[in-house]
């Protein structure tokens, strides 16, 4: 058969059934690239050791750009009859070269360690535009912080008003994960960086080549210390599975935030016509189908990441062709973020506050009730009286339908004898947000640092 790599033993070829299961060009093909770049790195190993003469390898990696060029415009692309990507180029290499050259090039690999090697190389550029990606995100999330340094947000637990925070601060909070995704992105191109290459099948060659060569060339570090683990390991695949998961994580937290906001009830932002979508039969609405998207996305990613592991879990060593069921989910959840983060980030960046309403909002709910017991705790009562004293206050404001601040001054001595009139002056928001001062709290001044240091922290990656 004209561009099978194996055949040999075979008295037929594969069945027709066989080879639609085995196929994998309509998924692989994004390799072909890769795969060029490692056989003209092969081929430079090959000739190092002297099984290609000086002007072989000359007309070897010509070719090798001949066929680059042809698969890049289009001239070259694989046929029904090719099983991946590296059988496909072979047979491309063929035609530019001839058999005798070309048919020199598989000596001493293996699709194994090609594969393993090639799905890192495609990662790792991948995970440069991510990177590009989230830090364009972050930089939208900071500069919505930087222009609302003022503006209050009640903040929440259980979805309930808890206390009031800067918005700004709110923010920055969603920015935080994201910066450790970047870092983990950072960390996992260190292990993704070592190089399969000179793996061979299983158990390495015999043909006395230096794997160092081909992992220089192709901008890899060390080649890994173990032919099987290289061939056979794909928990780099699944780690930056994992990773693109946790940023869909991230987005989609976000995300309900987001959504929650910008219904009527809330009314804390509103979406720019250009990041939002209609509905073909109600006129009036305005939807926030990109916040939607990511949460949804965020399954699929999730999906892609267990069904990986399921598929690697409990496989004997070494290869077997079940890995090759790696390249669909980590490639849909590559694609799903570059096609996501682009709109996601423009949303972000064009929202706008209604500050006035999470202003109102704000210290609705009692949500300053800490800000009492934490006040007679100043004035040296014990914290678990203070707490009570504090309940205390809301039941009798809940009871009335009136807020903390609003009771006479013989009303709060009624409810304690500690709840003097001056407890007043922290039942301003502005009084309680700028009074928790602490490591991390959410008073303008830490704020201010915070954001500082976040956008120190961007323009590490
Ligand atoms: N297409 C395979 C994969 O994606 C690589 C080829 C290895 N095939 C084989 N029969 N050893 O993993």
């Amino acid at each position: 058969e004209a561009g099978a790599l194996w055949g040999g033993r075979f008295a037929s070829g594969p069945s027709a059934a066989l080879a639609a299961l085995s196929k994998s060009t309509q998924f692989d093909w994004v390799l072909a690239d890769y795969d060029i770049r490692g056989s003209k790195a092969h081929a430079a190993a090959l000739a190092a050791a002297g099984y290609l003469s000086a002007d072989e390898l000359n007309d070897m990696r010509a070719a090798l750009d001949e066929l680059a060029a042809r698969v890049a415009d289009g001239r070259f692309v694989a046929a029904e009859e090719d099983e991946d990507v590296h059988s496909a180029l072979e047979r491309g290499l063929i035609e530019i070269t001839g058999v005798q050259l070309g048919g020199k090039l598989r000596a001493g690999r293996s699709r194994n360690d090609q594969i393993a090697t090639l799905v890192r190389l495609y990662l790792l550029d991948h995970a440069a535009v991510i990177r590009n990606l989230l830090v364009d995100l972050l930089g939208a999330i900071l500069d919505q912080c930087l222009a609302h340094p003022t503006a209050i947000l009640p903040g929440r637990t259980h979805l309930q008003h808890a206390q009031p925070v800067l918005l700004a601060h709110q923010l920055a909070a969603h920015a935080w994960p994201v910066v450790r995704d970047l870092e983990r992105l950072r960390d996992w191109s260190v292990r993704a960086s070592a190089s399969p290459y000179g793996g061979g099948a299983l158990a390495g060659s015999s043909l006395g080549l230096d794997p160092r060569l081909v992992a220089a060339e192709l901008g890899l570090g060390d080649p890994l210390e173990n032919s099987i683990d290289g061939t056979a390991a794909r928990d780099v695949v699944a780690e930056f599975t994992f990773i693109c998961a946790q940023i869909g994580i991230d987005l989609s937290r976000l995300s309900e935030e987001i959504i929650l906001w910008n219904t009527k009830e809330f009314g804390f932002v509103r979406l720019h016509d250009a990041f939002s979508t209609g509905s073909s039969i109600m006129p009036q609405k305005k939807n926030p189908d990109i916040a939607e998207l990511a949460r949804g996305k965020s399954g699929r990613l999730i999906g892609n990441l267990t069904g990986l592991l399921a598929t690697l879990k409990g496989l004997p060593l070494a290869y077997n062709r079940d890995l090759q069921e790696d390249k669909e989910p980590v490639f849909d959840s590559v694609s799903q973020l570059e096609v996501l983060l682009p709109a996601f980030t423009g949303m972000v960046a064009t929202m706008t506050f209604d500050t006035a309403r999470m202003a109102e909002l704000a210290p609705q709910g009692f949500s300053l009730a800490t800000d009492v017991a934490e006040w007679l705790v100043k004035q040296g009562v014990i914290f678990r009286d203070a707490h009570e004293i504090s309940g205390e206050l809301v039941r009798y404001c809940e009871e009335r339908g009136i807020e903390l601040h609003e009771p006479s001054d013989e009303e709060l001595a009624a409810v304690s004898p500690h709840l003097l009139p001056a407890v007043r002056d922290v039942l301003t928001i502005e009084g309680s947000v700028n009074s928790r001062v602490g490591a991390g709290g959410t008073a303008t001044v830490r704020v201010t640092e915070q954001l500082a240091r976040l956008a120190e922290r961007i323009a590490e990656f």
